[in-house]
């Protein structure tokens, strides 16, 4: 199997007026294609610093990161933000929607953004019939649930058919029945769809429907 993802030697770390935090020291792995693979550890481990590493949203101190092949460590920011559009996809912990457009406009706008070409009606409404809210297509995110809102950002994070999606945390703002609801929708979407995923939790049932768990603490991936 091919790596959608792999990182090595990637350290990160942050200048605090004269003191030096280490967000991630050396963590290397890698990721296959077709993946469900959760990042786990406590609050202030270096998910999120991970996560943003792998998703070009972030530059590493040192070390190596590779996205589908291509070497992004070094990218300029224009070039990161040109990967992320062809490749990524992203879900977040608090949803981040825009507000004043519907769920159908959501979902619409990268497409819009990265003008791939081809008609992109039946792609939007495709991916809110995935997540199960075709019905709601005319509704803004005020007038959804949480759970409704965080499946139009999954519909938003593949409706451009990314290689690999990043969901930072996305149970973490819904109560344990919805957040299960969510991580098995991605499960689902994983399976049918055959994208990757990479979820950070510290759920222990969110992590229970990975294919893999990959722990760390103090910035450190555990053996
Ligand atoms: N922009 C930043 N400036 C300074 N320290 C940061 C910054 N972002 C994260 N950190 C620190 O890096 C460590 C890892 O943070 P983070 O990746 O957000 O962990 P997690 O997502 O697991 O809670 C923490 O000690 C955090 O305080
Ligand atoms: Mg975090």
């Amino acid at each position: 199997m091919s790596d959608v993802v792999a990182v090595k030697d990637l350290t990160k770390t942050y200048r605090l007026g004269t003191q030096t935090v280490t967000a991630l020291a050396e963590v290397s792995l890698t990721v296959h294609a077709g993946e469900f693979m959760a990042v786990a550890g406590p609050s202030g481990s270096g998910k999120t610093t991970l996560l943003n590493l792998i998703g070009c949203l972030d530059t590493p101190t040192s070390g190596e990161i590779a996205i589908d092949g291509e070497p992004v460590a070094r990218l300029s920011s224009t070039r990161r933000a040109d990967l992320r559009a062809r490749k990524l996809g992203f879900i977040f912990q608090t949803f981040n929607l825009i507000p004043v457009l519907t769920a159908w406009e959501n979902v619409e706008y990268p497409l819009l953004i990265h003008r791939r070409g081809g008609e992109i009606g039946p792609r939007v409404r495709r991916a809110l019939e995935q997540v199960g809210l075709a019905e709601r297509a005319r509704h803004r995110p005020p007038e959804l649930s949480g759970g409704q809102q965080q499946r139009v950002a999954i519909a938003r994070a593949l409706v451009t058919e990314p290689a690999l999606v990043l969901a930072d945390e996305p149970t973490a703002n819904l109560d344990s029945a919805t957040g299960r609801e969510i991580v098995d929708l991605m499960r689902r979407l994983n399976r049918e769809r055959g994208t990757t995923f990479v979820f950070s939790t510290h759920d222990p049932r969110i992590m229970a429907a990975a294919d893999r768990v990959v722990q760390i603490s103090d910035g450190r991936v555990q053996a």
